[in-house]
């Protein structure tokens, strides 16, 4: 990578503000984290600073709290859940920034490690406001980002923090880079996507980067519908996107002009409604009933998709095949995720619900990388550059 990182730095006994994405998923009820794999991934980062002697701030938002302290949101579990996993203790402060956190850095002692609160308190964050950006950046020495997940949005903490500090990237946000990278630069062939989740919108820029790309293009999920909508097929209730008719087709002419095999469902399991207690049916496509929702892809599909996959020497998945948060219609994404584990290959997984997924199926290990970014690791994907990526400073030639 081309970005100056921690390793780059003189770090001994300065004072390090980390960006970190503590944006994990909390139980709706209890309020516990049901998944601290991002919390976990910024380990590596955290002890190679506190070995060097370093204090060692870290920052990040927790949910959209739009701006306002939402008692739910606070980082004080987080900083608890770190204290467990280091076994050691983890200060944390009620404020960001002002004076309680200046005293809280205050005390602080080489190798120690402090939370501060939930970052998108202040609506200065989400501006990129500049006077924050350098309150915030008065606390530290020097600036580590290794909120990989957060890198696509041009937020204080992650952009304007970089105008006041010597700035580099972290352990985590450097494996990020390299791992997503070497998909698009230098997959070996053949190259599979295997995409679904609701939206066709969120996944077009994937699809158009990799279109020169990849082998195989494999759609399923909720965003198949718009696909096969486009192909004529009825859907019935499922939501399909009209305005993206039209980029469904144009997506499928250029994937058959590059003799790319865009696959889509051929059966898939239909249901009266979304919820826990509904009855899905499977039906081919061409009989998808008119009162009835698409929820989840055929055991046909499926098998075809395996087909494909056994074949391919990198696959990039993202999205659900299905609703998988209703058992009933999690059959075909735990039945890909299981083939993907399985296979020779580099298999390279787009972070949010894919990546929780694949870590609660216990399946993480036997992927090649699992990414800590959702909407920034599709951004990645479809070939932009993060603005996060893009503030910090290039190592010299
Ligand atoms: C995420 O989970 O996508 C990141 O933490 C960024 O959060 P955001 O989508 O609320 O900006
Ligand atoms: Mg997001």
């Amino acid at each position: 990578m081309d970005k100056i990182t921690v390793k780059d730095m003189d770090i001994k006994n300065k004072k390090v503000l980390v960006r970190a994405d503590f944006n994990v998923p909390l139980d709706e009820k209890t309020g516990k984290i049901t998944d601290d794999s991002r919390i976990r991934a910024t380990l590596p980062t955290i002890n190679y600073l506190t070995n060097l002697g370093a204090r060692v701030i870290l920052c990040s938002h927790l949910g959209r709290p739009k701006g306002e302290v939402v008692e739910g949101l606070r980082l004080k579990p987080v900083a608890d859940h770190l204290s467990r996993l280091l076994g050691k203790d983890v200060h944390y402060s009620r404020s960001s920034i002002g004076p309680e956190a200046e005293k809280a850095v205050a005390a602080m002692n080489a190798g120690d490690i402090l939370v501060l609160e939930n970052i998108r308190f202040h609506p200065e964050e989400k501006k990129n406001d500049a006077g924050f950006a350098k309150e915030l950046a008065s606390l530290a020495n020097i600036y580590v980002n290794d909120a990989f997940g957060t890198s696509h949005r041009a937020h204080a903490s992650i952009v304007g923090v970089t105008e006041y500090l010597p700035s580099c990237a972290g352990f985590l946000l450097e494996k990020e880079i390299a791992a997503l990278s070497s998909i698009i630069e230098s997959p070996a062939h053949p190259f599979a996507t295997l995409l679904g989740g609701a939206k066709v919108s969120d996944k077009v820029g994937v699809i158009e980067n990799l279109m020169g790309k990849v082998d195989y293009i494999l759609i399923g999920g909720g965003m198949a519908a718009t696909f096969l909508k486009a192909n004529s097929y009825e859907v019935g209730q499922s939501l399909v996107e009209e305005d993206k008719i039209e980029v469904a087709r144009s997506l499928m002419k250029k994937a058959s002009e590059n003799n790319i095999t865009l696959l889509l469902p051929v059966d898939v399991v239909v249901a009266d409604e979304v919820s826990k207690g509904a009855r899905g049916t499977t039906v081919p496509v061409e009989e998808i009933p008119a009162d009835k929702k698409v929820v989840d892809i055929g055991p046909h599909t499926t098998s075809r998709f395996w087909d494909a996959l056994q074949k391919c020497k990198t696959v990039f998945w993202n999205g659900p095949m299905g609703i998988y948060e209703i058992p009933q219609f999690a059959a075909g994404t735990k039945a890909l995720a299981e083939t993907l584990s399985n296979l020779y290959a580099t298999t390279i997984i787009g972070g949010g619900s894919t990546a929780e997924i694949v870590t609660e199926m216990q399946l993480a290990e036997k992927m090649t990388f699992v990414s800590t970014g959702g909407g920034a690791s599709l951004e990645f994907i479809s070939g932009n550059e993060l603005p996060g990526i893009k503030a910090l400073p290039d190592k010299e030639k």
